[in-house]
């Protein structure tokens, strides 16, 4: 092997570098990222690319993005507690702060070993939720780690998980609905014991005897605008013309499609015919699904 044939290798060294920074395949540090918010040390953060929540009898854990951003396609890879994780609850969510704040929420409720987690979601705007709907997997989410997304642009808020979107909010603002887009969210994200509801309404208690619960997430991308004393990262770019893709990103026809199946096949509750509730009438956003 000599110097030439060294050198005649570098290019493509440098194209391969030149591609991973320019595409966004390098997930951030854990790090720079987040701060472990609470939970005594049962939130950790192992050499920036893992980051690991528990909870014991004594506490859960959490932790919150350094960021504040306003619309953003917000990428997690989540392990959830595994075997017996019945009354626990991993909830990964973005919020703005105040009395009408804005939330996009996945909480995971967990189960007895074999039976489903259920994945719960929610929409608040100015400080009004009650827009849920939920749905079990098609697969085990505690044997590997799945990405869970939100697009979060000004025509929608879309949940996707492994690409497959799940759920969309749409703006509905035209017919009196508010929509999250003036108040920057954090991302949040903890395990706690919720086991006085989590779990088939609160009758399957947690197991303390199975503790610590561990869930694991890696993998965090995020391409979003990021608010900094009142800026937005986008806001040149609006004016620009350049707007990143995703702020404007609709479903196309596959993902339109593949919507239809998770909701067809896995959605088992959806506040928009829950006829019990709103005996005076669905909420107007229902009318728009
Ligand atoms: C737990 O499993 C039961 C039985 O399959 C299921 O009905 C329920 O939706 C699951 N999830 C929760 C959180 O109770």
């Amino acid at each position: 092997m000599g110097f030439s044939s060294f050198s005649s290798r570098l290019p493509s060294l440098y194209l391969v570098v030149i591609f991973l920074i320019g595409s966004s395949l390098v997930s951030a540090n854990f790090y720079d990222e987040f701060d472990i918010t609470w939970g005594d040390g049962r939130g950790k953060i192992i050499n920036g690319d893992l980051l690991t929540l528990s909870l014991d009898k004594t506490s859960g854990s959490g932790f919150e993005s350094r960021n504040e951003y306003m619309y953003g396609k917000i990428d997690m890879q989540l392990k959830l507690v595994p075997g017996n994780s019945a009354g626990t609850v991993t909830a990964y969510y973005l919020s703005s702060k105040g009395s009408n704040w804005d939330e996009i929420d996945f909480e995971f409720l967990g189960n007895l070993s074999g039976d489903p987690y259920t994945l719960h979601t929610n929409v608040f705007s100015q400080g009004k939720g009650n827009r849920e709907q939920q749905f079990h997997l098609w697969f085990d989410p505690t044997a590997d780690f799945h990405t869970y997304s939100i697009l979060w642009n000004p025509k929608h808020i879309v949940f996707s998980v492994d690409g497959t979107p799940i759920r969309e909010f749409k703006n509905a603002e035209s017919i009196g609905v508010p929509f999250p887009k003036d108040q920057p969210m954090r991302i949040h994200s903890s395990l706690w014991n919720a086991d006085d509801w989590a779990t088939r309404g609160g009758l399957v208690k947690t197991d303390w005897t199975q503790a610590p619960f561990t869930a694991s997430y890696r993998n965090f991308k995020a391409d979003a605008c990021v608010v900094t004393s009142g800026k937005s990262s986008c806001s040149g770019s609006a004016s620009s013309g350049s707007n990143p893709g995703w702020l404007s990103e609709d479903l196309d026809n596959t993902k339109q499609e593949r919507l239809r199946w998770a909701q067809k096949n896995y959605m088992i509750y959806n506040y928009c015919s829950d006829s019990k509730r709103f005996p005076q009438g669905f909420p107007p956003e229902c009318s728009m699904a």
